[in-house]
């Protein structure tokens, strides 16, 4: 809402937020006492070439959605923006609204007719009947919202209030941006950050009304609603690809940076940790008895690395579980347990959920999160920032590692606190991890061989990851990413459990990727893996070997070898994973799929 070309700033931003859904786009303007709207079925360039054939009148207003679809298959008819049959109303909508057959059978009843399969549809028939009776936009949308049960963000223009744009949030990310003269509504700043870094962020259940000069915003019941101002801390250009052909080769490339700034500020000159923000305090942390992490996909990947390193550095008992299946279940969780949710996004709405469950039982939170200002960070008792900048390429890479980063910074910083015989150990990790940032550098520099190994591999069906110990996990990452980006079948074992039934799968020339542990140190896990190599290897696969530099006893076994850095057994998937990554994203550019947005994919999944 504004006074330069709505479609042009709507069109630009939802290309900044494509990497959140891609199965169609729309676009509404206010325009001539009207309202236009175009959408298409598939990426935003199909829509903006319909756009090109039939243009839009200008307009300073305008609203447009890309989809992840949830109800209704990603056709035209069901892209947002969703119409009122007088074609006066639009809105667009993230989430689910979980009571809308009820809602449709009510409208069909009365006349309405509804022509998509979405759930979104009713919102705008509710609100077209809702602003006829209350000649107020936000009102309208605060009574349809008194209705509306699930998760929604709403965004909603009407003809006849040409000068409001009306946005909803229940449970899924919604921000304001205010710039001179103008402000702006979206589910991620980088929408609007080329207009604005001055943002506000919004509550749960709250209606906000953009009018050119600034915003109002209230709860459900029209009572003044508290919100957050904040400044974003990047600017246009740590969104945009930089040269790269893809954000994920981009963030992947980042990665010794992310890692650094992660660590920026938080050892002090006396290589002690000040994690400051940290707000659950000391005494807490010293009568926490049970550790539980809940996170989804790759972060989950994180947390089973993070279970290692905490029961290691702090003899704290820790659980990690999938934020999916946590709440089922009936967890046991009391005060005295410290529950840990890792987003990058901020938004995941299993992760979300976990964590509001574990508050109700009266278990303290502390969200590792990448987006400030998101919903998780938000509804913890306490944050550590990841510094990671925006990730834009649907497939986790720079925000994996930093998740490491700050999952050892509370392994470490509760083993400080709570004063574990393992003291020297951790005082040793923290100098090794203030390093770490190097050694991420050095193995981005001998990528060649991987990638063309990757290349080498492309007509293959199925790539197997083994690892043990903090290597499982990230064997498990390994084949996320293959999937993910490469559409292969491709899964991750720990190495020891093969021979109890996963070996049946290896036959000749079937790639296995071996993530090694340190030969220094744990002896015996080096070996048993070395064994479990010869065991595949002596069944024909064909072995893939990441191992560190000087470790020669796994040379024979090796069809091919990546080398990298030596580092102590628990900080190692910060080096072993980068490989993993390229490799990923190279099979994936090699078999001809879209690197940064892999199809049925989206990056937020703000539904549950
Ligand atoms: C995989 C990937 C996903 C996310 C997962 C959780 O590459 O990106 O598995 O890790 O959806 O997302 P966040 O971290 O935003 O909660």
């Amino acid at each position: 809402m504004g006074s330069q070309n709505a479609l042009d700033v709507v069109i630009a931003g939802l290309k900044r937020l494509e990497y959140r859904g891609y199965d169609s786009a729309g676009v509404a303007v206010l325009a001539d006492g009207g309202l236009a709207a175009a959408k298409k079925a598939g990426k935003l360039a199909n829509l903006e070439k319909e756009l090109a054939e039939r243009p839009l009148p200008a307009g300073t207003a305008g609203i447009g959605h890309t989809r992840w679809a949830t109800h209704g298959g990603p056709t035209d008819a069901n892209a947002h923006p969703h119409l009122d049959n007088a074609g006066r109303v639009a809105v667009v909508h993230n989430g689910i609204i979980e009571n809308f057959a009820e809602l449709r059978a009510e409208l069909a009843e009365r006349g309405h007719e509804l022509l998509s399969e979405t759930d979104t549809e009713v919102v705008s028939h509710l609100l077209a009947e809702a602003f006829s009776s209350t000649g107020d936009l936000a009102e309208a949308m605060r009574q349809v919202c008194r209705r509306l049960n699930g998760a929604f963000t709403l965004v909603a223009v009407d003809a006849d209030a040409p000068d409001v744009v009306v946005g909803a949030r229940r449970n899924s990310p919604l921000v304001v941006g205010v710039g001179d003269g103008e402000t702006f509504l979206a589910s991620d700043v980088a929408a609007f950050i080329a207009h604005t870094r001055n943002a506000v962020e919004l509550g749960q259940d709250q209606v906000v009304e953009l009018r050119r000069d600034g915003v109002t915003v209230t709860d459900f019941d029209g009572n003044p609603g508290e919100v957050r101002e904040y400044h974003v801390d990047w600017d246009a250009s740590a969104a945009e690809k930089g040269g790269y052909d893809y954000f994920m080769l981009k963030e992947i490339a980042e990665q010794p940076k992310a890692v650094a700034d992660t660590l920026l500020g938080r050892i002090d000159g006396n290589g002690r940790l000040t994690l400051d923000e940290v707000r659950i305090d000391a005494s807490a942390l010293r009568e926490t008895d049970k550790i539980v992490i809940v996170a989804c996909g790759t972060a989950f990947h994180a947390g089973m690395i993070a279970k290692y390193a905490i029961e290691h550095w702090t003899r704290i008992p820790c659980e990690v579980e999938l934020a999916s299946e946590f709440r089922y279940r009936d967890p046991i969780l009391d005060p005295r347990t410290l529950v840990i949710a890792i987003s990058q996004s901020g938004e995941t709405m299993d992760t979300l959920m976990a964590l509001r469950h574990a508050r109700e039982q009266g278990s303290k939170v502390l969200a590792i999160c990448n987006t400030n200002g998101s919903t998780i960070p938000r509804e913890s008792d306490a944050v550590l920032y990841t510094h990671a900048g925006p990730e834009v390429a649907v497939a986790s890479t720079k925000a994996f590692l930093t998740q490491l980063v700050a999952c050892y910074l509370v392994a470490l910083y509760l083993g400080q606190v709570r004063g574990t015989k393992w003291g020297d150990e951790i005082h040793s990790q923290i100098r090794e991890l203030s390093d770490i940032a190097k050694q991420v550098d050095q193995v981005l520099e001998t990528m060649e061989p991987v990638r063309e190994l990757a290349r080498s591999l492309k007509d293959k069906n199925t790539v197997l990851f083994l690892g043990r110990h903090v290597g499982y996990p990230v064997a498990l990452e390994g084949a996320l990413k293959l999937k993910e980006l490469a559409y292969m079948h491709a899964e991750g074992f720990a190495a020891g459990e093969l021979k109890h039934g996963p070996i049946a799968l290896i036959e000749e020339d079937l790639p296995v990727v071996v993530v090694v542990p340190s030969p220094r140190g744990r002896d015996v896990l080096h070996d048993k893996i070395v064994s479990n190599i010869q065991e595949i290897r002596a069944r024909g696969a064909r072995t893939i070997v990441i191992a560190e530099e000087g470790d020669e006893a796994v040379v024979p076994y090796a069809d091919h070898l990546i080398r990298i850095p030596a580092t102590p057994t628990l900080l190692q998937p910060l080096v072993a994973t980068v490989p993993l990554q390229v490799f990923a994203c190279e099979l994936a550019t090699a078999r001809g799929n879209e690197v940064d947005q892999p199809r049925n994919l989206a990056k937020s999944v703000t539904v549950e």
